[in-house]
């Protein structure tokens, strides 16, 4: 990104730009004005779902003028490193009591939307108030079902994304943007880099 170095600067598997730090920024606050809205005289419990969504949910957190609270549950989808096959397990479970709260939850991206139709029903028989879903990214056509999303960031074309959370393998997550993963580049990635 242009002023700032960072250690992907010359990394070959980090591709073209797909939402840059100030669209980010822009749009998490338009969110966060959104729900300061809809919300109003309500605290609404945030859950995501790990890793991805980390640094979204920060962000977006900070851009909410309400007392929200927080839990995350992380879930686990068998496949390859770069597809869902639709089998969740939840690896690690939520703390807080959903009944009667107003929940939103915060996902970093819907490709099948498998996962998040698992993750909410799974949260909807635990009897909250309210459900409503918060989507970063929506990847454009490839959902099965209607993932009912109330919120969401930008709509993305099919490449597969790294940055702002998202990972391959575990890495590129602390990018502060969000770029095209570019498999290609892997055989000319030194060792460490
Ligand atoms: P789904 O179940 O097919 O909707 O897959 C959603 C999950 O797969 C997300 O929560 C991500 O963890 C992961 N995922 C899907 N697409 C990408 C991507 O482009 N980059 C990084 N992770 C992704
Ligand atoms: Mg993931």
């Amino acid at each position: 990104m242009p002023g700032t170095a960072s250690p992907f600067d010359d990394d070959p598997c980090v591709g073209r730009v797909v939402v840059g730090e100030d669209e980010l920024r822009d749009r998490i606050a338009a969110i966060g004005k959104e729900i300061t809205a809809d919300y109003h005289g309500r605290a609404p419990l945030l859950v995501g779902v790990l890793k991805g969504a980390f640094m979204f949910m920060s962000d977006l957190a900070r851009a909410i003028d309400l007392p929200v609270e927080f839990d995350f549950m992380a879930v686990a989808s068998y496949g390859s490193a770069t597809k869902t096959s639709g089998v969740v397990r939840i690896v690690k479970d939520l703390e807080l009591d959903l009944s009667g709260r107003d929940v939103i939850l915060v996902e970093d991206i819907v490709d099948s939307g498998l996962t998040l139709s698992y993750v909410r029903k799974n949260l909807l028989a635990r009897g909250p108030a309210t459900l409503e879903i918060c989507a970063l990214l929506v990847r454009d056509g490839l959902q099965k079902h209607d993932p009912q999303l109330r919120y969401v960031g930008f709509r993305i074309p099919p490449d597969f994304v790294i940055g702002y959370g998202l990972d391959v393998a575990e890495r590129y997550r602390n990018l502060p943007y969000i770029c095209v993963y570019d498999a290609t580049g892997e055989e000319s990635r030194e060792p460490g880099g």
